[in-house]
């Protein structure tokens, strides 16, 4: 019993912080992604009698214990529904910086969710998948799906759609140019982020009752295919959460000086007539988003930048997809 399967993770146009409840990442806020193509994890799982102990490899190193036990959580789901007692045997790999705010725990979980179901013997739909993949990432009920994608807020069952697909891959050439800023791990994970700012910032309530207006306006913005406003309000949105974490308290600072640079240059495109906008998951890096045809002159401004590492050009991504199931 053993499957491997994709997933892409996903940038959040209109973003999800914030919890109700203690378990499986219920949203206190609705949110709106979009699937990224070049970035990607490939997960395999294997169930088997003749394995001793549980095993999880990242990135081809043994897992640290915290991401063991919360791997170990979501796989007794999986295997609670399936009714299998074996042991597992997982191995993931990111083709992009792991834990540095570039969504890999979104990809990470969509593809671990796909494979384990069907290494389990379990054939489940998008909508199951997606309620499952947000047990172990919120935002992993969103890679389930490829294109555009809306995960609304509040608690459901564990059949109920916790995300749902708003348009597809191929529905708008859409540019994202991811700049890498920092390769190292975030100091503090979204998961604890998001406790802290909902128990600290001043600012939480005021966030939860404007997330409803961002994702209306995001949800017509997409309809009308206009990028100045989706990324006039995914820049807003943005701005929004991460003046919540600075004023969490302890107060917490994604940002180093290649953020504020790429922040600083998107402002400046925009003088210059150049249709740039950016936004920022928890982490550094900073993802501007454009219209493809402009994307060389705007990639080309900001490699100049010398505190940006590197530059990844991703298109709208599908949705996640076994590779290989053996029996
Ligand atoms: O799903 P998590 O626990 O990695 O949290 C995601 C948090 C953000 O990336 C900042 C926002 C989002 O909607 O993806």
């Amino acid at each position: 019993m053993k499957a491997k399967a994709i997933a892409h993770p996903n940038i959040a146009l209109v973003k999800y912080w914030g919890k109700i409840g203690q378990q499986n990442n219920s949203p206190a806020v609705g949110s709106i992604s979009l699937t990224l193509d070049q970035l990607a994890t490939t997960t395999s799982v294997e169930f088997d009698e003749l394995i001793e102990n549980n095993r999880l490899v990242l990135n081809g190193k043994p897992a640290r214990d915290k991401q063991f036990r919360r791997v170990s959580y979501f796989m007794d789901a999986i295997r609670k529904r399936a009714k299998v007692q074996l042991r597992w045997d997982i191995q993931s790999d990111n083709n992009f910086p792991t834990d540095a705010g570039l969504a890999s725990s979104a990809s990470a979980f969509a593809s671990l969710a796909l494979a384990a179901t069907h290494a389990a013997g379990l054939n489940l739909s998008e909508p199951q998948l997606s309620a499952l993949a947000r047990i172990g990432s919120g935002s992993a009920a969103r890679s389930i799906y490829g294109g555009f994608v809306e995960m609304p807020p509040g608690q459901s069952d564990i059949d109920d759609p916790a995300a749902v697909q708003l348009e597809d891959e191929n529905y708008w050439p859409l540019c994202i140019l991811v700049c890498v800023t920092s390769t190292t791990p975030k100091p503090v994970t979204s998961r604890d982020a998001m406790r802290l700012t909902q128990a600290s910032s001043p600012f939480y309530n005021a966030w939860v009752k404007a997330s409803v207006e961002d994702l209306d306006q995001m949800r017509s913005a997409i309809r009308g295919r206009d990028l100045d406003a989706v990324g006039t309000i995914a820049e807003h949105n943005a701005m929004k959460l991460h003046a919540l974490v600075m004023t969490s308290r302890p107060p917490l600072v994604y940002w180093n000086s290649g953020t504020m640079s790429v922040i600083n240059e998107v402002h400046r495109m925009r003088q210059d007539d150049l249709h740039a906008y950016f936004t920022i998951d928890a982490g550094p890096q900073v993802k501007v988003i454009c219209l493809d045809q402009d994307s060389s002159i705007i990639a080309n401004r900001l490699q100049s930048l010398s505190n940006v590492h590197e530059i990844i050009k991703a298109v709208p991504g599908p949705a996640a997809r076994l590779v290989e199931v053996c029996s």
